[in-house]
């Protein structure tokens, strides 16, 4: 219903009132489209102005006007009060404590395995010996024939691997062993040669708390003048006390590589019970590393090395085999599992 414009300051003052009434920018909204709009009491006034005289017409319509513009002003400042004081509660919301304590970060480690990669490394290059590396994609001719294993030789059989598609059909493998970087060296370099040779290996072995398919070994090659067994029993010796300490010593067994002649196995004391007997060590007291022997002069002569003036021994071990004797891990696979709670121990 229209009112008459004596309602004008009335209809004012009861604008202004909803509109600073209003708490949220949404409940101004409301409040302009019920006293701003085009339906709004005060502009439903202007209807009225047709009933005035003419000459009163102007003035009425100049005081409706001038009362919508100060609704409209009073409409304004309420707009811009809640728009800030909006604005602070988000921020105060959305504020960052630069003052809160956060964990430091983690850092990772190296894998245990390349942890004790590191350490054999030292213990050699402090016996004097220079580190090598060779290709985990051998030829047939490195890994095999020129370690005195020709085709079908029937050692080959100990080292069965994964063969690779490339060059002539069973030509390039993924290497069982670390001795053909013993060829590469001998290669590279006339004697004398004091080296180790660190690196991954690959067999068709099925994983179990032994073996592992992907493992790696660390080979050892001497070729000087005059080199004998017993240097090889020394420095056999000389690594095991440097690496498990002065209470662990070494022993060598008979056996057989096509490479070496003669061949051993070597074996130090077990680190779980010393010595005396238990289920790691078979009641034996003593646990098997690797292999060792005199380089055999068939070795020698597929890479030209005079065997006649240079001798020379070698020996390999598995790295993750020893790291987890040293640590005492009871299952190889751990090591290939990811498990972080077990890398966090080390
Ligand atoms: C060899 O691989 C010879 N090349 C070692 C050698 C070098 C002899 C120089 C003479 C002169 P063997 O196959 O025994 O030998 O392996 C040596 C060591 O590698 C083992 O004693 C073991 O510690 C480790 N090893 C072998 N197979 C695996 C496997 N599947 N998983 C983990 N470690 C392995």
């Amino acid at each position: 219903m229209t009112e008459s414009l004596e309602a004008l300051p009335r209809l004012e003052q009861e604008a202004r009132e909803r509109i600073l009434g209003a708490t949220s920018l949404a409940e101004l909204r409301a409040a302009e489209h019920d006293v701003l709009a085009k339906r709004s009491p005060l502009a439903l006034l202007n209807a009225s102005l047709g009933s005035l005289p003419p000459e009163a017409r102007k003035d009425a319509g100049q005081a409706i006007n001038g009362a919508r513009a100060r609704v409209r002003a009073t409409f304004e400042e309420r707009q811009r009060t809640l728009e800030l004081e909006d604005r602070r509660a988000r921020l105060g919301a959305e504020r960052l404590d630069l003052t809160e304590l956060i964990d430091p970060m983690v850092r990772g480690h190296l894998h245990p395995s390349t942890q004790a990669r590191h350490e054999l490394e030292d213990v050699f290059v402090a016996m004097g010996y220079t580190v090598a590396e060779g290709p985990e994609a051998e030829t047939d001719w490195y890994n095999f024939e020129a370690l005195n294993m020709p085709p079908d030789h029937p050692a080959r059989s100990m080292w069965d691997t994964f063969y690779l598609k490339a060059g002539e059909p069973g030509s390039v493998l993924l290497r069982t062993h670390t001795s053909p970087v013993q060829i590469r060296v001998m290669q590279s370099q006339p004697p004398p040669i004091y080296s180790v040779m660190p690196g991954r290996c690959y067999r068709r072995d099925t994983p179990d708390a032994r073996h592992l398919a992907v493992f790696h070994q660390i080979e050892g090659l001497v070729v000087d003048h005059g080199i004998s067994f017993a240097d090889l029993a020394g420095t056999i010796e000389s690594f095991t006390t440097a690496y498990f300490g002065p209470g662990i010593h070494s022993r060598l067994r008979p056996s057989y590589f096509p490479f070496t002649e003669p061949s051993a196995e070597f074996e130090v004391t077990c680190i779980f019970c010393h010595g005396a007997g238990c289920r790691t060590c078979s009641q034996t007291g003593w646990i098997e590393l690797g292999g060792c022997g005199m380089v055999h002069p068939n070795v020698f002569k597929a890479v030209g090395v005079d065997s006649e003036e240079y001798t020379g021994f070698a020996f390999g071990f598995g790295i993750d085999r020893l790291d987890m004797m040293k640590r005492g891990v009871d299952d190889l696979r751990h090591y290939l599992t990811n498990d972080i709670r077990f890398l966090r121990q080390f």
